[in-house]
């Protein structure tokens, strides 16, 4: 009988979870155009984030595939519910890397479509060449390798388990080395596309803004990412 009452219970907080959540989103996509034109009116330098996940930015409008109460529902493979020529940054960190490249390269060419002349997108995305830097012995390669295979239960300790695992995982599709995000970057009409390390920037407003290292390691966060910049002339 406790057996019964403890899967009713736990059947109505799931239900009633998924209610709530599937509501939110409806709501969210009702106001979305309200939302968007208050906040363009309200910020002089608009700030959209793509695909924010748990982290959303003060003062920027943060988006996500699902919407709620404070994130603006924004799905990356359709045209963005956003007139052209509107913001003046746009960030993504660690999003494109779970699409192939077209559909990266459509993600792209939107950023650019809703930028001002003179607006910058900043990217953050997996550096190809760390996976291959696990092949190199020096420390912080080899506490990531060992952090790596004991948090994702690996079969063996070697960069090719490590390498695999990063490639398959997480539902990534596309991991970028320097060379082709400054391709997909360019392909999508950017300019002068610069390279910093998270957290740097030539601009204010593009600094600190990655926050995916919270999950788990700055240092390794460090070692993964690779972030580049570029305007729109
Ligand atoms: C690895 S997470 C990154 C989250 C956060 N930016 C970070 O750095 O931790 C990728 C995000 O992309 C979002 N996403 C996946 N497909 C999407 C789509 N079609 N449109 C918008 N967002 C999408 C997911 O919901 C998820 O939050």
């Amino acid at each position: 009988m406790k057996n019964l009452f403890q899967k009713v219970k736990y059947k109505y907080h799931y239900y009633n979870h998924i209610l709530r959540w599937k509501l939110n989103h409806y709501l969210s996509l009702q106001n979305r155009q309200k939302v968007i034109t208050s906040y363009l009116s309200k910020n002089k330098v608009a700030k959209l984030q793509l695909g924010c996940g748990p982290f959303k930015l003060k003062g920027w409008l943060n988006t996500e595939l699902f919407g709620s109460k404070d994130l603006v529902s924004l799905n990356l493979l359709k045209k963005f519910p956003i007139r052209s020529n509107s913001f003046d940054f746009v960030y993504s960190e660690h999003t494109i890397e779970h699409f192939s490249f077209d559909k990266a390269e459509h993600i792209m060419k939107e950023s650019y479509r809703v930028l001002k002349k003179g607006g910058v997108v900043r990217v953050a995305t997996p550096n190809l060449l760390f996976l291959f830097g696990l092949y190199n012995k020096d420390q912080i390669n080899k506490d990531y390798l060992d952090w790596t295979t004991k948090e994702f239960n690996l079969e063996a300790k070697m960069p090719s388990f490590a390498i695999n695992n990063f490639v398959r995982s997480w539902g990534h599709e596309f991991i970028y080395d320097y060379q082709s995000l400054s391709y997909l970057l360019k392909k999508a009409g950017f300019k002068n596309i610069k390279r910093y390390s998270p957290g740097d920037s030539e601009y204010n407003e593009l600094k600190n803004v990655e926050h995916h290292w919270k999950s788990f390691s700055e240092q390794f966060n460090n070692l993964e990412t690779i972030t580049l910049e570029g305007e729109k002339l």
